[in-house]
């Protein structure tokens, strides 16, 4: 059974569960998805506050419509089991992982939600935002191909990879380049999606743009956002262009051709054009369809 589910991922946005005011927002909100987070957006004393506003904004009624994420505190912190059992009582689609640091974090979390007797359908995402996960991301991306593991989607916290490591923030990111491009590898080799991480400055949606743009090229499936501003033109960066969907289909038409049958390569407009650009093409089209569905 195939549980790893494709769909959109390009705008993903954070919503503090200590935030009546931003939680009340989520159902107007155009995102692909919602993280909504007892971690780093809730003070310490605010945490527990927190936990029961989370339980009564998922209660059935008033549930999201798009994909919901919790964002739980780390499993070895004083809070991380008891946001753990609240996360898995409100049947969110994913439990997001701060900070963890090799496969044992993911296996642990794995075997807590086995021990609820959770259903497979509930999902684990991983923050990639320590040093250490870095160096061991390889490891922790095969588990994306082991069907008892819950490990969905990796999230770059590029944040705490700056606080961390002691690398400049720079506008262009270019000391966090070589680790953003190994986190994307990895989730390839592991089949898992890959999202990038947030953009602070949420008044410079130019920089957003930019960012967003170049994110897309590094092969990301889209984005964690902060605020609302942010949805529309991640929404729009991470969708695939109407140009890319036309050359997509002309591909497919020109090898749909009865001349082409059973063709490896063929020439399309002075172009070579193989097998694999088919797959590629359908991949495409595949994911322009699903965002059709959701409307945004
Ligand atoms: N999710 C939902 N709604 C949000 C939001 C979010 N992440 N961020 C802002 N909004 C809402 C505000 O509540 C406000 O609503 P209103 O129109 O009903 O008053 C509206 O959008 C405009 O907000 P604005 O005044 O521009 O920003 P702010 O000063 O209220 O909030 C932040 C700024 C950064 C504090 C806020 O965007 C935020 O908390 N973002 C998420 C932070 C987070 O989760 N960090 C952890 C992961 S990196
Ligand atoms: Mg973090």
């Amino acid at each position: 059974m195939q549980l790893r589910q494709s769909r959109p991922r390009r705008s993903v946005l954070y919503v503090p569960a200590s935030s009546e005011k931003a939680l009340a927002k989520i159902g107007s909100l155009a995102c692909d998805a919602v993280i909504i987070d007892l971690e780093d957006a809730v003070a310490p004393e605010q945490k527990e506050e927190a936990r029961e506003r989370l339980r009564s904004i998922l209660a059935e009624k008033s549930r999201p419509r798009c994909e919901t994420i919790i964002r739980i505190n780390a499993l070895s912190s004083e809070w991380g089991t008891e946001d753990l059992l609240a996360a898995r009582a409100c049947k969110p689609d994913a439990i997001l992982l701060p900070k963890i640091d090799g496969p044992g974090d993911i296996h642990d979390a794995d075997d807590a939600l086995d021990e609820t007797d959770a259903p497979a359908s509930l999902r684990l995402w991983a923050m990639i935002e320590t040093p250490r996960a870095v160096l061991n991301i390889g490891a922790i991306a095969e588990l994306g191909r082991d069907m008892a593991s819950r490990l969905d989607c990796f999230v770059a916290g590029t944040n705490d990879l700056v606080k961390d490591t002691g690398v400049a923030a720079t506008p262009d990111r270019r000391y966090l380049m070589s680790w953003l491009m190994q986190i994307v590898l990895a989730a390839r080799a592991g089949g898992l999606d890959v999202l990038d991480g947030v953009s602070n400055d949420f008044r410079d949606l130019e920089a957003f743009r930019k960012e967003c743009r170049e994110a897309a090229s590094m092969g990301f499936d889209g984005k964690t956002l902060i605020h609302p501003a942010q949805i529309d033109i991640a929404n729009a960066v991470f969708a695939p262009t109407a140009e890319a969907r036309a050359e997509a289909l002309a591909i497919l038409e020109a090898f749909a051709r009865p001349e082409n049958a059973g063709k490896g390569v063929i020439a399309l407009d002075g172009r070579m054009v193989e097998r694999l650009h088919l797959a590629q093409a359908e991949k495409l089209l595949a994911k322009a369809r699903e965002i059709e569905e959701t409307g945004s």
